[in-house]
Formats: structure tokens, sequence, C-alpha cells
């Protein structure tokens, strides 16, 4: 079969946040950027970021970058690297203000100043008062700043493959990566990019569980593609689950919902939070919320017929601050809750909604790994950035607000390093056939339709499985179950049948792909979270309860090819200020 081919400087492999600001800093270099998207690009996930990103611009109340990175290095609960952290804090305010003059429609102080609200786990001065940190438009920040992204990369000419499916990576012989293969979903037409330098800015894996956040485009195919190229997935234990989605569905409620004052109580009315987290309460970290919400659930003082969640309440704000502040959240919870918020609270439950580990990359974007088996280094040509990397700046608990501010810096720090390499990288070198084959091969597996259970039936299976494994508390005995029951639905892959939809087989086939992605992303969470035997973070383990620095202050590592898994060190040394050593971790 002849495959049609293109060639570009460099391909970016998703549309959200990460992958347009990356794709922006090549185009204004006037390079050739290819960016590939699954869907139409203002649909990619970073649309649906409500809150806000954070960035210490004190408009609100005092605060300065040093704070900033203080409250990141705790929420890791140490775990993150602390030069990277520096970076990103440092990077944050020039990133804010470059998206204003970009056109981010940011909401306004009385002053004109950029809008800005508090989020769990920012303090003022090393760990004191409440800060306002979290940069909003309305409750829609993702909506605007992706939207703005877009429009600045059409403006600089940036080449766009939209609902084209990425396959595989293809490398030459000595593991370089130069390009991939992509799907054009609507015609079911393979083409070749052969391209300097690849991106891979494909976003969260929230799909591998059933009750999510994260849309349905969010199932992991950046990090499984890494992973089936010899690229381990780090920290993939540490799953967060945001404390406030709406009961029984998943959808996000913003914690700019408690920044504006709204809080949470059980079934007597009490605010329960004020026992787990007495300084902070509401507003303490989101894995500390979850745990109190969960355990308020299961001590009995849920609320509803089944006891099965808490309430959040919002009716005290008045109808002009959620109207002016919340527009998202009250129309989210009529459509999906049946509520108005401004008379009614709000049933929540935690909701599976970021994962902070993935691919291994260092803060200019470059995936470190080993290469064809050797030590490990700079994967030339391969850069990662967004929620699908790992940098590490989240550790074991990322803050509200930081998940925008990272796939900013880290998509621009990617695009401005790729500029770099591909001057001192500026010919394309031939691909391994081999490579390209096997990619091809992968593809035309789903080809013939299978006899088994139908894509969508084990799809299902799975997703609950996440759910009843990986959860918010961890046993070994439940997760050592969650891993045999992977292993059984891996096993079922070979022979699964694609979900009839008639007359849309390739729709069906990239759900397929998708499955076999979300699949080795489970893998890769159950093993390593059977593995951490601390409770660190959203790693939290009834039967290790306590932190261990000195036997688990670590990076963890996990490899498809017999699914090894292995550890590195956490880099505890910032670039200019001195470090953050571990401390007891309180709110
Ligand atoms: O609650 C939120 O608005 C989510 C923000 C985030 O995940 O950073």
């Amino acid at each position: 079969m002849t495959l049609a081919r293109r060639h570009f400087d460099a391909l970016i492999i998703g549309a959200g946040g990460a992958g347009l600001n990356a794709a922006l800093q090549l185009a204004n270099a006037n390079l050739r950027v290819a960016v590939v998207s699954k869907v139409f690009p203002t649909r990619s996930h970073t649309v649906a970021a409500q809150g806000g990103v954070n960035a210490a611009l004190a408009n609100v109340q005092p605060d300065n970058w040093h704070w900033h990175m203080f409250d990141t290095v705790k929420g890791s609960d140490y775990l993150g690297d602390q030069d990277a952290i520096e970076f990103m804090c440092r990077e944050a305010i020039p990133t804010v203000y470059e998206l204003e003059h970009n056109g981010v429609p940011f909401s306004r102080l009385d002053n004109g100043r950029i809008y800005q609200r508090a989020f769990g786990g920012q303090s003022q001065n090393f760990g004191g008062a409440q800060a306002a940190r979290t940069c909003a438009a309305a409750d829609r920040t993702g909506h605007a700043i992706l939207h703005t992204l877009y429009q600045q990369n059409i403006r600089a000419r940036t080449h766009f493959f939209d609902e084209y499916f990425a396959i595989d990576l293809i490398s030459d012989d000595e593991g370089a990566i130069l390009g991939a293969l992509i799907l054009e979903m609507e015609t079911g037409e393979p083409l070749l990019i052969e391209s300097k330098t690849t991106l891979l800015a494909t976003g969260g894996c929230g799909q591998v569980f059933r009750t999510t956040s994260n849309a349905h485009i969010n199932t992991g195919d950046g990090m499984a593609m890494a992973l089936r190229a010899g690229v381990p997935l780090m920290d993939m234990e540490f799953f967060q689950f945001h404390p406030t989605g709406i009961a029984g569905k998943g959808m996000l409620i913003t914690e700019g919902v408690r920044g504006e004052g709204g809080y949470l109580v059980n079934k007597d009315g009490e605010r329960f939070m004020e026992r787990y987290a007495p300084n902070a309460k509401d507003l303490a970290s989101r894995d500390v919320v979850s745990r109190a919400i969960v355990t308020e659930v299961k001590e009995g003082r849920g609320v509803g017929p089944n006891a099965d969640h808490v309430l959040l309440k919002v009716d005290h704000l008045g109808e002009d601050i959620v109207s002016k502040r919340l527009p998202g959240i009250r129309e989210s919870s009529k459509i999906f809750a049946g509520i108005d918020p401004v008379v009614e609270p709000i049933p929540v439950f935690p909701t599976a909604h970021y994962v902070m580990g993935g691919i291994p990359t260092d803060r200019y974007g470059r995936v470190v790994a080993p290469i064809q088996k050797g030590p490990e280094e700079v994967v030339p040509g391969l850069y990662a950035a967004g929620e699908c990397a790992c940098v590490s700046v989240h550790g074991a608990n990322r803050l509200g607000g930081n998940s925008l501010l990272d796939i900013l810096v880290f998509g621009r720090a990617a695009g401005q390093d790729i500029i770099k390499y591909l001057d001192e990288n500026p010919n394309h070198r031939p691909m391994s056939e081999a490579g390209v084959e096997k990619a091809v091969a992968r593809l035309n597996r789903w080809d013939k339709r299978g006899e088994g259970l139908s894509v969508r039936e084990v799809r299902d299976e799975f997703r609950k499985v996440m759910e009843d494994h990986a959860g918010v508390f961890r046993t070994d005995e439940i997760m050592s179950e969650g891993v045999a029951k992977v292993k059984e639905i891996r096993a079922k892959l070979a022979d699964v049948r694609l979900t009839d939809h008639s007359s849309v087989f390739n729709t069906a086939r990239v759900e397929a792909l998708e499955l076999e992605n979300m699949v080795d992303i489970g893998m890769s969470i159950v093993l390593s979270a059977l593995e951490r035997k601390e409770s660190r973070g959203a790693h939290s383990r009834p039967d290790y309860p306590e932190r261990d620095d000195n036997n688990w202050l670590k990076h963890s590592l996990y490899t498809l090819e017999g699914d090894q898994m292995d550890f590195k060190p956490v880099h505890t040394k910032p670039l200019t200020v001195e470090p953050f050593p571990p401390k007891p971790r309180v709110y």
C-alpha cells in the first residue's frame, strides 16, 4: 500500500492549550507546523476548564511567585520537582500578561485589573492567610483561553488537521522520533506525517474512570503512544479526584464556587470541612477535601435517598454573584442536577479529574527516557506538554488553577525549545520502514470486526473496574484485584467486536483504538498504585496511612513491555532559591 506523506518541521498532536501555545511559538517563527486533533480544536478539553489560571499578580491580595512555589511544592506532597515548579511559578506572571495581550477576555476588578479568586491550597507568606491567585474569565476561563489561542494560530497560519486520529509515533533505527501515522476519521484514509520534531499534547485520560469530569475524548492517546514507543510513564498512581463533581454524573462544579464563598455540608447541615482542615476548611487541597467527602458518606452522613453524596451551598451568595462570577455552573446544575444553585444546594461527590503522572519530560518539554533500553536521556525529536506530560510540577496532588498554568507555560517552553532544536537539526531524516509497517498493522487489525464482546461492553466493564479498584482510598487487596481484572480485560481485546454503529465504521474503529490506549493506561495506574506502599497526596492507602519519605520520596516509572516498574529521584533542588524540605502537610 502506498501511503500519502506530508512533511513538516513540527508535528503537534493535540489542539488544547499546550498544543496551541506551542504551535503559536513555531508558526510565529515561520516554521511549518502541523496540528493534528481528533476533534475540531476549540472542542479540545481545555475548553472545559472553569475556575482559572494561577499567577501571583497580587491584584486582590498581596502575593509573589515564591509563595506560589511554596504552595505548589506543599500541594504536591513534596513529590514535585522543585526546579520545574520554580520555573512554572515565575513564568506564570508573564504568561498571563501574554494571554491578556493576545486577547483573552479576563473578568475585571473595578480598577480594571484582571480579576483573581481564591482557590484551594493557596496561601500568603508560606502557609499564612488565604491568597487569591487564580485569574478568571467568569467560570469559563479555559473556553476564553482556547478560543484566543486558536484565533491567534489561524492568524499565524498554523496548518490544522482537524478530525484526524493519531495511531503511533514513528522513529528511525536509532530511536529518534520522526513523526506519526495518523488516520483521517471521515474517510478512514491513513496519512504519514514526516516531521523533524513531534510534540505530544493530547491531554489527560479521565475516561479510564466511569465517573469523570473529563470529555469523551480524554482517552490517554498520547500517553499510550509513548508507552508503545518504549517511553515509560511516570507517577501514574497519582490520579486526582475533584471534590465537587455533580453527584452520580461527574460533571465539574468549579472550585471557584468555594473560592467565591460556597461551602460543603453533610446530612446534618454541618460544615464538615472544619473538622478535616481547621484553617483552610473548604479551600484545603483537593485530595484532602475529596477524602473528607468520601469519609462523610462512608460514615453515614451522606445526603439523598442513598446517602451517597454531600451538598455544596451557594444560595447565600445571591443571584448577582452567581450570575456574574459563576454563570456556567448555574447552567450545568440546572441541566445535569435539575436544580438552580441560587435556590438549592448542589449535590456533589468526587469525580475523576486529572492525572498528575504522564510522559516524563524536563522543563523544556523534552521527553526524557531510556532510548532502546539504554540509559535515560533526552529522546531526540520528541516533546510532550500539558496533562499527558509529567514535568513534574504537580507531584502527588495538583493545586486547582495550576493545570491551565502548566499547559501554557510548558506548551510555550516546548515550542521555544523546538525552535532551537530545528536550528541545530534542519534536515528531515529517513523513517524506519519497519516502524511505519507496525503502525499500519495496528490500524489494519481493526478492519476485521472480531467475534467477542463489543468495544462498548469491554469499555464499560473496564471503566467500572478502574472506579472500584483505583479510587480515592486504595488497599493492597483492592488494587491486586484491580490488576488481575485489568489483565483479564487486556486479554479480551484480542477478540473484541467493533461496536455496531451501522454506517459509521470509522468511528467504531477509533473507539477500538481508544480502548486499547485506555487499557494500557489503566494498567499503568493500577500497577503503579499497587507498588507504592505509602499514602502521599492523592494516593491514599489505609493499609499504609503515612507518607514515607525515607523509602518513597521518588518517582515511579511504568514500562509497557513486561509491565515493569522502576523508580527515579525527585529533583529537590530549585533553580535559584532554597529548597522546601518535606514537612507534615496540614491545612
Ligand atoms: O475547579 C476548577 O475550576 C478546576 C480547575 C483545575 O482543575 O485547575
